[in-house]
């Protein structure tokens, strides 16, 4: 007699493509077999996309939308509802994680030229994904309703301010009144829980979707369906993603899991860098606070913003410094993909640029001095150096021979 479970997966099976789908997508999905530590981080993205998704939920179901109301309900949810304190404490210090995982994944890309032919719509997709999360985590910043909340959503909206002609009018429509209040934060709360997750999820399966059509690359940046087994038609450098890489990933969760569990419970705020400081005092539009910063996340395209010393320039700085990683595939014009096959000149751009990011996103947490703008435009001009000038120095440097099979077997 047929087990039970196999007829129910039949009787499935004949009415959609279930198995069809967990080949495809799985079991029969031939990645390259030297995978490193920098692959974990699409799985863990992924891990936090759903977390966000369930803790928020259950915070939605006891926070209030409303200007009167909101910044007490996050208070109530810490103290009284049951395990609410560990909710709101998964979901802040998972948006940190999120970014921090994303920054590595997107990383990843860069040293081992994921994003070049035939991978530049991966690329793209995950550029709208990096937007949309930054999107989410803004909307998502203002519903605390504490001061950095407050004041850090009235700096951003007022940037559209500086538009010409146009702009006041377009801060107005943003906020959905002269200042912002209860209708902003209403409006906030809408996309924040509903329209803004929706894209996220939709984006991120078309993203895997998209990879799983040409394949994953890999650190030897080789392509491994030139080498296929005659007989079976497999990569010979391929194994299937399950089980090897379902294990893989479950490790790097397991490893995940440790750190956050050690924040969330030791240290949740992480000194003002997870949950800061200034957003446990209610807002307050009369009081503008000594110094007004946006996450860690943020801050090195506030660094950029800030070293222009023209406010509408400034914003044109800062939306470039987003737009041109669209352009990345193209920009590239390196004959290999992997960095291990990369020159010395590639390698010194790319260490140049990892210092700018970093000193811009310690320039961007700190309050401006004569000194630190005038390092803030050194490393902008990198930044942008890094990118606008690849097309001619990823030409020029001289790069080694790809071997033929993954060198890591
Ligand atoms: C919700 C956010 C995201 C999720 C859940 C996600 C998920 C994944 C997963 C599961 C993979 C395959 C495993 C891996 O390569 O690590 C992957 C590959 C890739 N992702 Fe993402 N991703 C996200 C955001 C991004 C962003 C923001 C970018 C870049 C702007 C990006 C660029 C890529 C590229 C280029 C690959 C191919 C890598 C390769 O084959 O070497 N992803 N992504």
């Amino acid at each position: 007699m047929k087990n039970i479970l196999t007829a129910s997966l039949e009787w499935v099976d004949a009415r959609f493509p279930l198995s069809k789908m967990w080949n495809e997508h799985l079991a029969q999905y031939y990645a390259p077999k030297n995978f490193n530590f920098w692959y974990y981080f699409g799985s863990l993205a992924l891990v936090l996309l759903i977390m966000q998704i369930f803790t928020g939920i259950f915070l939605a179901g006891n926070y209030k939308p409303d200007a009167a109301l909101a910044f007490g309900s996050v208070e109530y949810i810490m103290r009284d509802v049951n395990y609410g304190w560990l909710i709101r404490y998964m979901h802040s210090t998972g948006a940190s994680f999120f970014f921090l995982f994303i920054y590595l994944h997107m990383f990843r890309a860069l040293l081992y030229g994921s994003y070049k032919k035939p991978r530049e719509l991966i690329w793209l997709i995950g550029m709208l994904i990096y937007v949309c999360l930054m999107a989410e985590s803004f909307l998502g910043y203002l519903l605390p309703w504490g001061q950095m909340s407050y004041w850090g959503a009235q700096v951003i909206i007022s940037l559209f301010g500086a538009i010409p002609v146009i702009g006041e009018e377009l801060a107005v429509w943003v906020r959905g009144d002269y200042v912002i209040g209860d209708t902003t934060l209403n409006r906030f709360f809408a996309y924040h829980v509903v329209l803004v997750p929706i894209i996220l999820l939709a984006l991120a399966v078309v993203h895997i979707i998209a990879l799983h059509e040409v394949g994953s690359n890999n650190p030897d940046g080789i392509d491994i369906k030139k080498h296929k087994d005659p007989k079976t038609g497999i990569p010979l450098d391929g194994i299937p993603f399950h089980p090897y890489y379902t294990v893989k990933d479950i490790v790097g969760i397991v490893v995940f899991l440790i750190f956050f569990s050690i924040i969330i419970f030791y240290m949740p705020e992480f000194h003002g860098y997870f949950l800061e400081y200034n957003n446990f005092v209610p807002a307050d539009p009369m009081k503008t606070p000594a110094h007004i910063e946006p996450s860690w996340y943020f801050t090195p395209f506030y660094a950029i913003l800030r070293a222009v010393p023209d406010k509408f320039l400034g914003v044109i700085a800062m939306g470039a410094a987003i737009v041109v990683l669209f352009f990345l595939p193209w920009l590239d014009r390196s004959p290999v993909r992997s960095i291990r096959y990369k020159g010395w000149i590639f390698k010194t751009a790319l260490a140049l640029f990892v210092i700018s990011f970093f000193g811009l996103a310690y320039l961007g947490m700190n309050a401006p001095t004569p000194l630190r703008t005038d390092f803030a435009r050194l490393f902008s001009a990198i930044y942008f150096g890094f990118f606008l000038l690849m097309p001619w120095y990823s030409k020029l440097d001289k790069t080694k021979p790809v071997p033929e099979r993954v060198t890591d077997r």
